[in-house]
């Protein structure tokens, strides 16, 4: 055993008894998690160790405590030798007062689960039918109110639902930082709003709806659109961005209706952006391309089968071997990526790639969880283009690093030390050199003292991997980067493609002639040069969810799918597969 708080030494252990089981956990391991250890379900509402320290504002997990008079609030209790704690399982006492709980929660909680789209999959009513009194002496109207309240155009509240658990306030103030939600009024009187009834617009708000436990928060875009028993939830990774955070796709009858967090705790911690929950509404679009099209005049397209179209393809390729050039859009699979790349460079013989942004060599060794920026004691990062539009779940790390001590410094024309935009690179340099302007000194200063530095590259910048791979190697053991790249599968495809020939391959030049084009998704078909390209290739054979400028040079364009209709790898900033 050691002394508590030991530094890198074992923590020190404790007895504690819950309904009878003597368990040894860790000094100061929460009641919940230990009864946990012991096997033992603590009914909970208000209490999330995500959202911070426990408030015990709803008394579900109400417990005896030797030694004590009253009940007490396990999730607010932490794990002391020789505690006995007694759940609502061995204790009459605390059965009782769970009850209580539940009927006073019940007092005013409409019980329409039958037309709530929480029920089926709410805690509330899981566990009111769990540890629940059964039926209620209450004979009195409840309260009601004006209903849904439109909190933003994507989150409805029904507040008489509304349990008054604070996780969704919580969130907001204590998480996503965005203080929008509020609890207003005081005790019966007490509902939730947002600030100056103002719509909750942020970057994360959709997730104050998986947090709500009863059905008070809900999404308007899945609000009576399925009941549990009709749904299926695929476990798989948002393919919007970068960071790859896991989700659940809920599909009913085939089609996504819903995405919910799936916590993977060293990628996400259980956290979505608002793009990856609720941008799905494009793959049922009606002017999504559904079949192939095959130009038959310039500009003017005729449906075909897809038979007639690949014996098209294939002759429009193999008539320009040797001068054929792919445009990556950097949310291909790995797979994808790879068989394109096999077909380009080893069957058509050419080598001629445009590829997402990749990433440094030079950074491989200073890979880490995304989780470990939240144990860095100074967070830099470097780029004009703010962090929560590139990345969004790596500035909520930023965020949690900074709450738990960590300096993080912006450097930007708009962040905390205000520098040149574009000039992200030069400041790597500045600081590897250590003779900085007087701007940078405070920065330099921090540098030198940190143990654990966490350097984010949030900028377009082709040489932006180098030159913070050369302040990383300045740093040693004590730095660890998180290049964040604008595609979210870049360097899945770009690795895809050099494993499939000899070295980087080459850029296709505007201006020059080129047999053939293979444009690979709509982001690659946004990308001018590949639109300069499309105006002047032989041969243009487009994948595509929409049509664009590029489909309209296209010879043959072929119906894309969204990352929600492949399977296969990604590799996230991470570099994670
Ligand atoms: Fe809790 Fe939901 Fe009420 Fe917010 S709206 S306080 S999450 S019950
Ligand atoms: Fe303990 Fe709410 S879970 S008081």
């Amino acid at each position: 055993m050691t002394p508590e708080g030991g530094g890198m030494s074992a923590p020190e252990l404790v007895t504690v008894t819950i309904d009878d089981r003597r368990i040894r956990v860790p000094k100061g391991t929460g009641m919940i998690e230990a009864a946990l250890w012991a096997g033992v379900e603590i009914p909970v509402f208000c209490y999330e160790p995500r959202l911070g320290p426990p408030i015990g504002a709803c008394r579900m997990c109400l417990c005896e405590v030797e030694g004590m008079p009253k009940l007490q609030a396990a999730c607010t209790m932490t794990a002391q030798d020789g505690l006995v704690l007694r759940t609502a399982q061995t204790s009459a006492q605390a059965a009782e007062g769970q009850d209580a709980v539940l009927e006073f929660i019940l007092l005013n909680h409409p019980l329409d689960c039958p037309d709530c789209d929480k029920g089926g999959e709410c805690p509330l009513q899981d566990l009111t039918f769990r540890y629940g009194p059964g039926n209620t002496r209450m004979r009195f109207h409840k309260r009601t109110f004006d209903k849904p309240i439109p909190v933003s155009p994507l989150i409805a509240l029904d507040r008489e639902r509304c349990i008054l658990c604070y996780r969704c306030t919580r969130f907001s103030e204590s998480v996503s930082e965005d203080a929008q939600l509020v609890a207003v009024a005081r005790g019966a009187q007490s509902v939730i709003a947002t600030f100056e009834d103002d719509p909750y617009r942020a970057h994360f708000s959709g997730n104050v709806i998986e947090l709500c436990p009863v059905g008070a928060l809900t999404s308007t875009t899945y609000r009576f659109r399925a009941r549990p028993w009709e749904i299926q939830n695929v476990p798989t990774v948002c393919g919007l961005c970068p960071v790859g955070c896991n989700t659940w796709a809920t599909t009913r009858e085939g089609k996504v209706a819903r995405i919910l967090s799936r916590n993977h705790p060293e990628v996400d911690d259980g956290w979505l952006c608002d793009k990856g929950r609720f941008a799905y509404d494009h793959l049922r679009a009606d002017d999504r391309i559904r079949q192939p099209l095959r130009r038959v005049r310039r500009r003017g397209f005729e449906r075909a089968s897809w038979e007639e179209t690949l014996d098209e393809a294939e002759r429009g390729l193999g008539d320009a071997v040797g001068s054929v050039a792919v445009a990556f859009s950097g949310s291909e699979t790995v797979e994808q990526a790879s068989a394109l790349a096999r077909i380009v460079r080893l069957g058509l013989g050419s080598d001629l790639v445009l590829l997402p942004d990749d990433v440094h060599p030079g950074l491989e060794a200073y890979r880490a969880p995304l989780s470990a920026i939240r144990d860095a004691d100074l967070c830099l990062v470097f780029g004009d283009e703010p962090v929560v539009e590139r990345a969004p779940v790596v500035d909520l790390w930023l965020r949690t690093a900074r709450r738990q001590g960590a300096a993080v410094v912006t450097l930007n024309p708009a962040g905390t030390v205000a520098v040149a935009p574009g000039s992200a690179a030069a400041l790597c340099g500045t600081l590897r050199e250590g003779s900085p302007p007087a701007e940078l000194r405070d920065t330099a200063r921090k540098l030198r003292k940190a143990q654990r530095i966490a350097l984010v590259w949030s900028e377009d910048d082709p040489s932006g991997g180098a030159h913070v791979a050369a302040l990383a190697e300045s740093l040693g053991s004590r730095a660890s980067v998180y290049f964040l790249p604008r595609t979210p599968n870049g360097r899945g495809v770009a690795a895809a493609w050099r494993s499939a020939g000899e070295g980087p391959g080459d850029a296709p030049r505007a201006g020059r002639e080129l047999g053939a084009l293979i444009v690979s998704g709509d982001e690659a078909a946004q990308d001018p040069l590949v639109q300069q390209l499309a105006g002047e290739a032989g041969f243009v054979l487009t994948t595509a969810m929409f049509q664009s400028e590029v489909t309209g040079w296209s010879h043959l364009v072929l119906p894309g799918t969204s990352y929600l209709e492949r399977e296969g790898t990604f590799v996230n900033l991470e570099g994670r597969a």
